[in-house]
C-alpha cells in the first residue's frame, strides 16, 4: 500500500489572495494540491476553471490533483491535462462510457481517477478498478466545502479496499473527499484510506501549515 498523501483543497483559500495561499501550500508538506471543477450542473454550484488552474501551475510544482463535478467531462478533458492537471478524476455517474474515458485520460499523460458519490455503491467501481490510478469516495455531496462528514463513509472505504486488492491493483490511491478533519482521519487511513482531500479543515485553521503537517504525520 502507498504513503498517506495528503490533498488540501483549494476550494477553502481566499481568492482574493490566491497566490499566497498556493505559496503556503506549496511551501507546506501537502504532497498534492486537490482543485475543485464545478459546472453549476453535475453539482449545484460553480466553482472556477482553466485560468484559475493555469494560474496556480505557474506557482507550484505539486502534484495537482483534479476533480472533476462536471456533466460530460470528456468534453475538456485535453484542456485539463494542457492546464496542468496531473491527476484528473471524472465522476461515474457523468460517465456513461466510463472506461473508454479512463482510456482517454490516460492517452494524454495523466493519471486516471473516479468518484463516487454517497449514494452510489462501491461495487459500481468494479469492472474498472483494475484499470485506474485513483478511487474517490465522496463523503458529503459535492458542491460545497465546509460540509459534515457522512459516517457509513468508513465502511466504504474498507470495502474499496479490500476489492482493489481482490482486483490486483494495490497500487491504487484510494482517496476520501469531504469533511476531513482529525476526528475521522485516523479511521479513514486504518479502512485503507491513502489519499485525504482537506478544505476547510485546513484553511479554516489557525495555522493552515501546521494542520497540514499533522494530517501528513498521521502516516506515521
Ligand atoms: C466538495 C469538494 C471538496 C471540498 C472539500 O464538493 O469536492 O473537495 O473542497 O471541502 P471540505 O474539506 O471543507 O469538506
Ligand atoms: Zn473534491
Amino acid at each position: 500500500m502507498k504513503n498517506l498523501i495528503i490533498a488540501p483543497s483549494v476550494l477553502a483559500a481566499d481568492f482574493a489572495h490566491l497566490g499566497s495561499e498556493v505559496q503556503m501550500l506549496h511551501a507546506s508538506k501537502a504532497q498534492w494540491i486537490h482543485i475543485d471543477i464545478m459546472d453549476g450542473v453535475f453539482v449545484p454550484n460553480i466553482s472556477f476553471g482553466f485560468p484559475v488552474l493555469e494560474a496556480i501551475k505557474k506557482h507550484t510544482d505539486k502534484f495537482l490533483d483534479v476533480h472533476l463535478m462536471i456533466v460530460q467531462p470528456e468534453k475538456y478533458l485535453e484542456q485539463f491535462a494542457k492546464a496542468g492537471a496531473n491527476m484528473i478524476t471524472v465522476h461515474l455517474e457523468a460517465c456513461p462510457h466510463i472506461h473508454r474515458t479512463i482510456q482517454q485520460i490516460k492517452s494524454l499523460g495523466c493519471q486516471a481517477g473516479v468518484a463516487i458519490n454517497p449514494g452510489t455503491p462501491v461495487h459500481g467501481l468494479q469492472d474498472v478498478i483494475a484499470d485506474i490510478d485513483l478511487a474517490l469516495i465522496m463523503s458529503v455531496n459535492p458542491g460545497f466545502g465546509g460540509q459534515k462528514f457522512i459516517a457509513n463513509t468508513i465502511s466504504k472505504t474498507r470495502e474499496l479496499a479490500r476489492m482493489a486488492n481482490a482486483s490486483g491493483n494495490e497500487n491504487i490511491w484510494i482517496e476520501i473527499d469531504g469533511g476531513v478533519s482529525m476526528a475521522n482521519a485516523p479511521a479513514l487511513i486504518e479502512a485503507g484510506a491513502n489519499a485525504l482531500v482537506a478544505g476547510s479543515f485546513v484553511f479554516n485553521s489557525k495555522d493552515p501549515k501546521e494542520t497540514i503537517a499533522q494530517l501528513v504525520d498521521l502516516a506515521k
